[in-house]
């Protein structure tokens, strides 16, 4: 089983990576930012997933808002005001660690140096801070995937070239980017080419635990934005990152690149430029993951809900 420090917004399709994190390795604590929804909600859901998986994984909040300049938009018109459906649970008793999270993931990377692979499913800057605080911190993560960007262009923001995690705070993410050697990138495009059934999904919840309906329930807001929005099947942009840390074995295509992020553009900025025919002479920094195995991750999404 990998064990995995976990940088997140939740956010439905968080919420989901998150239990295929804990149904299928050791989570050693989720780090959360803002992003999907405000900080205080993120904080407050990642507590309340805690709390319904009974696994006492610490919560450490983050950054409040971006690096730099103030984010564009949220992503509560998908996830809701709270970022989980607005089903209105109850406070969590769960308790919110006092550390920052950029220091706590200086310091669990020190504990364990080369044994933690650090998925990133929102905004990156918890992840920024802490690599500008301590440069050393790439050299002791064993893998670093990030869930953000969209390679060809085809983003889910109002900049069209940009994907949200990346948009929200293109800064924070510049400086990720340059500082890991190399990491695994799970964009947008891919999540959309690996959506589900609308079958698949409706089966999982149909044969799930407490997981599943828990879940059914913060799916809500999306899968009516979803529907609006001609997304057809089930996407599940932070689920298809999980798997890939969870399993590298089942990524079945993938090009490895230089890729920056624009921070100016006035209609570009936040996107992933990704130097596909090597022209500008940059460090290959990314493996770009293109495609998977759609029954491998299916399996793991069916494990974390109780279905398998
Ligand atoms: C990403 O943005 C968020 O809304 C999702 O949680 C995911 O991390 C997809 O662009
Ligand atoms: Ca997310």
């Amino acid at each position: 089983r990998p064990s995995l420090l976990i940088d997140t917004d939740p956010g439905v399709d968080d919420a989901l990576a998150i239990l295929m994190a804990h149904e299928h390795a050791d989570v050693a604590a989720l780090t959360v930012a803002a992003g999907n929804v405000g900080l205080g909600h993120t904080v407050r859901n990642a507590r309340t997933l805690v709390e319904l998986i009974g696994a006492g994984t610490p919560v450490f909040g983050g950054c409040p808002s971006p690096l730099v300049r103030a984010p564009d938009e949220d992503a509560a018109f998908v996830h809701g005001a709270d970022g989980f459906g607005d089903v209105g649970f109850a406070e969590p008793k769960h308790p919110v660690e006092a550390e920052h999270a950029a220091l706590a993931l200086i310091r669990l990377t020190r504990e364990r140096p080369g044994e933690l692979t650090l998925v990133a499913l929102g905004p990156l800057t918890n992840l920024a801070l802490a690599v500008r605080l301590d440069p050393d911190l790439p050299q002791r993560v064993k893998r670093l995937v990030v869930m953000g960007g969209a390679v060809t262009g085809h983003g889910n923001t109002g900049k069209i070239p940009a994907e949200f995690n990346i948009g929200f705070d293109p800064e924070a993410a510049h400086v990720v980017f340059e500082a890991f050697p190399m990491f695994d990138l799970v964009d947008w495009e891919a999540t959309v080419r690996h959506a589900f059934p609308d079958e698949s999904y409706d089966g999982w919840v149909a044969a799930g635990d407490a997981r599943a309906a828990f879940f059914e329930k913060i799916f809500g807001t999306a899968r009516r934005f979803n529907a609006e929005h001609e997304r057809t099947g089930f996407i599940a942009a932070d689920a298809l990152a999980m798997a890939v840390a969870l399993d590298p074995g089942m990524v079945t295509r993938a090009e490895t690149r230089h890729v920056a992020i624009e921070l100016d553009g006035r209609l570009t900025r936040g996107a992933t430029v990704v130097d596909w025919q090597g022209r500008l002479g940059g460090t290959p920094n990314a493996r770009i993951v293109l495609g998977v195995d759609q029954d491998r991750f299916g399996q793991l999404i069916a494990g974390a809900l109780g279905a398998a």
